[in-house]
């Protein structure tokens, strides 16, 4: 078996709120990513995704809790330790104008990487700038450049050629592509699927997307009110998922396919806030099949496949899965 590349065991995150109180926004999180997987991570907005990445990616300390990176742990790590580990692990956040800074010609801006994690010269960095330039597919003449002077998608390409810079094994992406026109994603995704191809450099795709999630990646978690509530291979949690939450996230997203045979789980009310969280399963308080058991503790993971592989397994936290699992089954004519 694979050592995981990361590991993430009951990491709690909570951010300070107004009055004194605390908003916990990623609840005892166990998880690992395996070197090369390319990994979805869904949920409703509020539901902790972009918490989790930051602290995967250690740009966010933990509350409690531990990450393992590689066998190490990154947990609390010094300053020098923190800038080795940088160039392992990146990030992509969704708004590629923010992320750069706007006074610097963005060859420079995808030079200071080089800079910071690698002991080339200055001739021997301006060729590999010109290199990431081609990975990205991105023109030669926009190094010149300033971020104003280019459009969305290629300003994401030059965030991604600096996440890349490094050789990193491991690539975050918030959203890559939720603030770019329609006509740009797919492009962005391929570049993103072809690095992961050529390099070998595990993904984690957070996204709302719901049929770019399917396309991209292999395994998938959903997360709801910073709980995994379900994990497994994304096909398998397309086809037939199991929690409830899962179901009404998925319905919510109804295929064109008009041959699809999909029954709808209800739900009632809102997502709670998260300062005042519902006890038990945090789902119980909009399920229709909640029942007093579920208002009792978090309810154990059923793992549901006989995978032996840890990116295989298909696990869920629901007391009821039994009779929660005929609600919804997809069947697209085209699988
Ligand atoms: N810096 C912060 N300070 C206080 N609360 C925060 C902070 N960052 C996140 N939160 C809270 O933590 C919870 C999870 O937020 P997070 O941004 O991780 O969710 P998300 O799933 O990424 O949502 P979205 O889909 O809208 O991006 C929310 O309740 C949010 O208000
Ligand atoms: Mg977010």
């Amino acid at each position: 078996m694979n050592r995981p590349l990361i590991e993430l065991r009951a990491v709690v995150k909570k951010f300070p709120a107004e009055g004194g109180a605390q908003v916990t926004a990623v609840d005892g999180v166990s998880l690992s990513i395996q070197p090369g997987e390319s990994v979805g991570l869904v949920g409703e907005s509020g539901s902790g995704k972009s918490t989790l990445g930051l602290l995967m990616t250690r740009l966010t300390p933990v509350s409690s809790g531990q990450i393992i990176f590689d066998g190490q742990g990154i947990t609390h790590v010094s300053d020098d330790a923190m800038r080795q580990l940088r160039s392992q692990i990146q990030m992509v956040f969704q708004d590629p104008w923010g992320a750069l800074n706007p006074r610097m010609t963005v060859g420079r801006s995808m030079a200071e990487p080089l800079k910071l994690h690698t002991p080339l010269s200055e001739a021997q960095r301006q060729l590999a700038v010109s290199d990431l330039a081609d990975r990205v597919h991105l023109p030669k003449a926009s190094l010149q450049r300033f971020p104003h002077e280019l459009s969305g998608g290629q300003l994401q390409r030059v965030c991604i050629a600096r996440a890349i810079a490094s050789k990193p094994r491991l690539l975050v992406l918030d959203e890559p592509t939720s603030s770019l026109d329609l006509s740009v994603r797919a492009g962005i995704l391929e570049l993103l699927d072809n690095i992961r191809k050529e390099t070998g450099v595990a993904l984690l795709l957070i996204s709302h997307d719901l049929e770019t999630v399917e396309l991209m990646t292999k395994r998938l978690l959903v997360l709801y009110l910073g709980k995994v509530v379900e994990q497994g291979p994304t096909r398998e949690i397309f086809h037939q998922p199991a929690h409830p939450y899962t179901q009404t996230l998925m319905s919510a997203n109804l295929p064109a396919d008009p041959t699809a045979v999909l029954s709808r789980l209800p739900t009632v009310g809102e997502i709670p806030s998260p300062l005042n969280l519902p006890s038990g399963c945090l789902f119980s308080s909009r399920c229709t099949l909640v029942r007093a058991q579920c208002q009792q503790g978090f309810p154990a993971f059923s793992i549901l496949n006989e995978s032996m592989a840890p990116a295989d397994v298909h696990e869920v936290a629901c007391n009821r899965v039994a009779d929660a699992s005929h609600w919804l089954t997809r069947n697209h004519h085209n699988s």
